[in-house]
């Protein structure tokens, strides 16, 4: 890994505002048609995008060319690609990519094959009927994501993951399962996480609780492996993370265990295959011919230019249903960052909420919203072309549906169209009128339309790194660091502070904590009880301690 130093991006970057080249593109926006008429596709590994949902005249793209050369995209992509530090807040490098290279570094190739052997020693031996995975975030939602969409139809091995500190969710997680055939999979690149530690220890509980030693049952993937050892877990069954693969991007490491282990180490293979596909379309492709940088293009304009505050996913294949909540932490925890590398206001909004369902679920829970309030949001369709069940007719209306509300959201309906279909319908002009303004559609949606041939690992594998690349490419233009997450720390150091506040008192103390109130708290305290809770939280504290 190279070491250059990041100094000079950070702050010799204009700020994004001033950069003629950003104005540019904000008129362009700003002044060019939809064109929804105009067919734009993009090949790539895996997948084509659609885009002529999006904006996408010619003189918008343009200056989108522009504002990446302004903003020194190709210089911070190789930067990305060749391991340096680009995750300036955090001094690290966010290596992902060399996870899925076909030629990856010695120790990273090394560590594939320690797990792939492991894995394969299990299968043979036929262990572990029941698999508990036990992280959280990034160590919990690709895992997810890779056992739904390839064992939706079941595996022999019954998989079960609890991320939850809730106790219901380890207690569920657990209940039912025979120990004697259960391995406990711990992934935590931190090895400090309090949910992932203490439902650890709850399992760990229940191996005891049942007569075995713990030591067999548990399997830890780390990038911490002196805290796993400490923690009860043997050296041989400890597979190592490394400090410059971010936990949102962890998939392609030893962090799928449990998916080689339920869904196969082929999978993941594919998986990687795919994403190295991809990266190399990131890497090499046309600006304007590449698919993350021109989804990335089309996110910038609809939530920095046209202000829409959130981005709807909707896969219509129900196995996809965990793409949401992964790209959700993958966009939100990625670009939910107000200020750019400098330190300065990024001065336009970034990141929106990321939040979706499956179709055609999604068209009976909110799609009213989306074709009818008054904000609607920019869709990612995401659709196999072909099923991997022999049901054509469900395949068949799938797709349409999918077509069709996307045809819904970016045509619209008019006034004088719903009134001409009122009228149609037999009603009188007076209802036709009263009722027509009803029935409009504003339509011009920005969407996008993704279509795999197939669920297949390699297409998944590439979807998922046309995300991390599209993710990364809008880090560059806000200039933000898309890498680090101080915005989550602070509520992780204040829940330590008031868990411990929580802990049960003695009834004298208890008093004590009842008069604790909230006239009290705002007041100023005394030096030997200071508490810098907010009032309510204080009063809560008192409520709920014990
Ligand atoms: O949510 C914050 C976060 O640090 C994520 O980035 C990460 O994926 C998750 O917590 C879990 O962290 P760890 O793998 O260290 O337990």
């Amino acid at each position: 890994m190279s070491n250059a130093p990041s100094r000079f991006l950070v702050t010799a970057r204009a700020p994004l505002t001033e950069l003629p080249a950003w104005k540019r593109f904000v008129v362009a926006a700003q002044t060019c048609a939809a064109r929804a008429d105009e067919l734009d596709l993009i090949e790539a590994p895996g997948l084509v995008l659609d885009a002529s949902g999006q904006r996408h005249a010619p003189e918008l793209l343009a200056a989108g060319e522009a504002l990446l050369e302004a903003r020194g995209f190709a210089e911070q992509r190789q930067r990305l690609l060749a391991g340096d530090e680009v995750n300036v807040t955090e001094h690290r490098a966010a290596w992902h990519t060399i996870l899925r290279a076909p030629t990856a570094p010695t120790d990273v190739q090394a560590e594939r094959e320690r797990m792939d052997a492991w894995v394969r020693r299990a299968d043979a031996e036929r262990r572990w009927r029941h698999i508990v995975h036990v992280g959280i975030g990034g160590s919990d939602w690709g895992v997810r994501l890779a056992v739904s969409a390839f064992g939706y139809a079941g595996t022999w091995r019954d998989v079960r993951f609890v991320a939850n500190i809730d106790g219901h969710a380890i207690e569920g997680g657990l209940a039912g399962l025979d120990p004697r055939d259960t391995l406990v999979v711990l992934v935590s690149k931190s090895f400090t996480t309090s949910e992932t530690l203490e439902n650890g220890a709850r399992a760990r509980e229940w191996l005891v609780a049942a007569g075995l030693d713990p030591a067999d049952h548990l399997v830890a993937v780390t990038a911490r492996p002196e805290r796993a050892r400490a923690w009860g877990i043997p050296e041989a069954q400890i597979f190592r993370l490394w400090d410059w693969v971010g936990g949102r991007f962890s998939i392609w490491s030893a962090v799928s265990l449990t998916t080689a282990l339920s869904v196969g180490s082929d999978v993941l293979a594919g998986l990687r295959m795919g994403a190295a596909a991809m990266d190399a379309h990131f890497a090499q492709a046309p600006l304007l011919a590449n698919a993350p940088v021109r989804m990335a293009l089309a996110g910038i304009v609809n939530r920095s230019i046209l202000g829409h505050g959130s981005l709807n996913i909707a896969p219509y294949d129900s196995r996809l249903a965990n793409l949401v909540p992964y790209v959700q932490q993958l966009d939100m925890e990625s670009l939910g960052k107000s200020v750019d590398l400098a330190g300065r206001p990024v001065g336009v909004p970034t990141g929106p909420a990321v939040w979706g369902m499956p179709g055609t679920d999604a068209q009976h829970t909110f799609f009213q919203w989306m074709h009818q309030g008054s904000d609607g949001a920019p869709v990612d369709f995401i659709l196999c072309s072909q099923a991997d069940h022999h049901w054509a007719s469900h395949h068949r209306q799938l797709l349409a549906n999918c077509l069709a509300q996307r045809e819904a959201l970016m045509r619209g309906k008019t006034l004088a169209q719903a009134r001409a279909e009122c009228l149609a319908e037999g009603l009188t002009p007076e209802q036709a009128d009263w009722l027509a303004p009803h029935r409009v559609h504003p339509g011009g949606r920005p969407n996008h339309l993704v279509v795999l041939p197939r669920l297949s690992p390699y297409s998944l594998g590439a979807l998922l790194a046309l995300y991390e690349h599209r993710v990364f490419t809008q880090g560059v233009i806000w200039g933000i660091d898309p890498f680090d997450q101080w915005g989550v720390e602070y509520g992780k150091v204040l829940a330590r502070g008031i868990a411990q506040a929580l802990q049960p008192v003695a009834s004298e103390a208890r008093w004590d904590s009842a008069l604790d109130t909230v006239a009290q708290a705002a007041a100023t305290r005394p030096a030997d009880r200071p508490s810098d809770h907010d009032a309510s939280t204080c009063h809560w504290i008192a409520q709920l301690r014990g």
